[in-house]
């Protein structure tokens, strides 16, 4: 067992680039049995903004618990010489074609928002996941609507019918976030075809967006940027989220409902795919741009990580995230618990599910960090000064709760309430070096209560960077 003090905040079941930098998963697909998840990434400096242009870094292998690092599938050129950045995979002619925006930037005098900057949407093929054809240019700045700034990014394609479609995340001349669809007859010429936003500005900037369809229902997440905060909604720095669309894809939309993915401190750009089982499955980065926090795993060479794959289902108009059932197998050492119990988090990870007694305030302490309760329709989520390195509180409204699981992972926890109708994601940092090793108590003051703990074994990727 890897005891890793010299770096205890290192992860045991999530994805981390080996060292450097990671933010946005990219190009998520599973091919030929193959799962591959890319992402951005600095391997040269874990600083936000360091280590020159990003590039893509790739993980892949059979199982979601099973994967590899590849290291960077392509080097950049001039079509994405400041930045291969944020984009994602289509499975088609028995290929993965990957689709990605390439960054570039003007040496001069500019604001890089409405000048000074191009943005080239790229294609790149790959018929084995391991060697990857020659960058095809698609759409490059003129080919986009000119209401909008220099800050179009981010292509989610798909093919519905026999059409190809294509999703950009802009931001328009008039501070509106917007979105471009782009459709094409064999994914390698695409006609713009409408613009997809709200009535009024929901924010500046929409970055990383996603479009799929579950039973009928549309739905188009994205990541607003410029959205005031509120005491229970928009917490965070920028927002990830969702709308329900109505309407069809061909004729004119509507967006419904904005419901956040996430409530905690560290969640963004979230990309979904379905896999080879039918599973719709979503990944995203568990941190943010800019975001008011320092982590100091930067001072040890390496910053940011992925939240678990989510499997979403959906309930009318909402989507219920679970971690994908994969990761139940990385369970041992079952133990029973109910309320007044303290659970011994051993090596710094754990799974949690637990069934509460109908409306009665309940709360859970990991170790003197971390505090989690549901009191009156309102679930609270506080880190001390010390695990949160800037993060404090995150509330959302609950009517009831019903029910939890809670993952552990070291310097992580993601918590699904509800069979996964909220979910909140936050990073901290215990202080393991004084404490004995990676052991943290988890306290329950549950009245009426049952549920079960786990250890977890880590994934083996992670037992080789440590
Ligand atoms: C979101 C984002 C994307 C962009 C990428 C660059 O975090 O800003 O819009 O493609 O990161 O790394």
């Amino acid at each position: 067992m890897v005891s890793s003090l010299k770096d205890p905040w290192r992860l045991k079941f999530h994805l981390m680039p080996p060292g450097g930098w990671l933010n946005d998963p990219n190009g998520l697909c599973q091919f030929q049995g193959i799962y591959h998840i890319f992402f951005q990434y600095h391997p040269e400096s874990a600083a936000a903004g360091g280590g020159g242009p990003k590039v893509w870094g790739h993980y892949a292998g059979p199982s979601l618990t099973d994967l590899q690092f590849q290291g960077i599938p392509f080097p950049q050129s001039e079509l994405d010489r400041d930045g291969s950045y944020s984009g994602s995979a289509l499975i088609a002619e028995g290929a993965i074609q990957l689709f990605y925006t390439g960054n570039i930037r003007h040496a001069g005098d500019y604001d890089y928002i409405h000048d000074g900057r191009e943005s080239n949407t790229i294609r790149i093929v790959s018929e084995d996941g391991k060697h990857y054809g020659e960058k095809q240019l698609l759409l490059t700045t003129s080919d986009y609507p000119h209401i909008c700034t220099r800050h179009v990014r981010d292509p989610k394609v798909w093919k519905q019918g026999t059409d190809y479609w294509m999703v950009l995340g802009a931001r328009q001349q008039n501070e509106q976030g917007s979105t471009l669809l782009y459709q094409s007859a064999d994914a390698r010429h695409w006609q713009f075809y409408k613009i997809l936003t709200t009535p009024e500005p929901f924010g500046y900037m929409w970055e990383c967006p996603d479009y799929f369809e579950d039973g009928g229902q549309a739905f188009l997440s994205l990541c607003p940027q410029g959205l005031p905060s509120e005491s229970l909604r928009f917490q965070n720095i920028y927002q990830a989220g969702y709308f329900r669309v109505t309407g069809a894809l061909e004729e004119e939309q509507r967006l419904e409902d904005f419901h956040e993915w996430d409530m905690g401190f560290d969640f963004y750009a979230p990309q979904t795919f379905q896999d080879e089982r039918g599973r719709r499955l979503l990944v995203a980065w568990a941190g943010l741009p800019d975001a008011p926090y320092s982590n100091p795993t930067e001072a040890l060479g390496w910053q940011h990580t992925l939240t678990l794959p989510r499997q979403l289902s959906r309930r009318g108009g909402i989507l219920l995230q679970t971690p994908a059932d994969e990761f139940s197998g990385l369970r041992f050492g079952e133990t029973p618990l109910r309320d007044g119990d303290t659970f011994i988090v051993e090596d710094g990870s754990a799974d949690v599910e637990l069934a509460f007694a109908e409306q009665s305030p309940w709360q859970i302490a990991l170790g003197d960090g971390l505090l989690l309760s549901w009191r009156e329709g309102i679930v609270q989520l506080e880190l001390s000064d010390s695990w949160g390195c800037g993060r404090t509180v995150r509330r959302l409204p609950l009517d009831s709760c019903r029910n939890l699981r809670l993952l552990i992972d070291t310097s992580m926890a993601e918590i699904f309430l509800n069979d996964g109708e909220s979910v909140l994601t936050a990073r901290f940092y215990p202080d393991y070096q004084s404490g004995g090793g990676r052991r943290l108590p988890l306290a329950l003051r549950c009245p009426g209560a049952v549920g079960t703990g786990w250890q977890l074994n880590p994934l083996p990727v992670n037992t080789c960077f440590h």
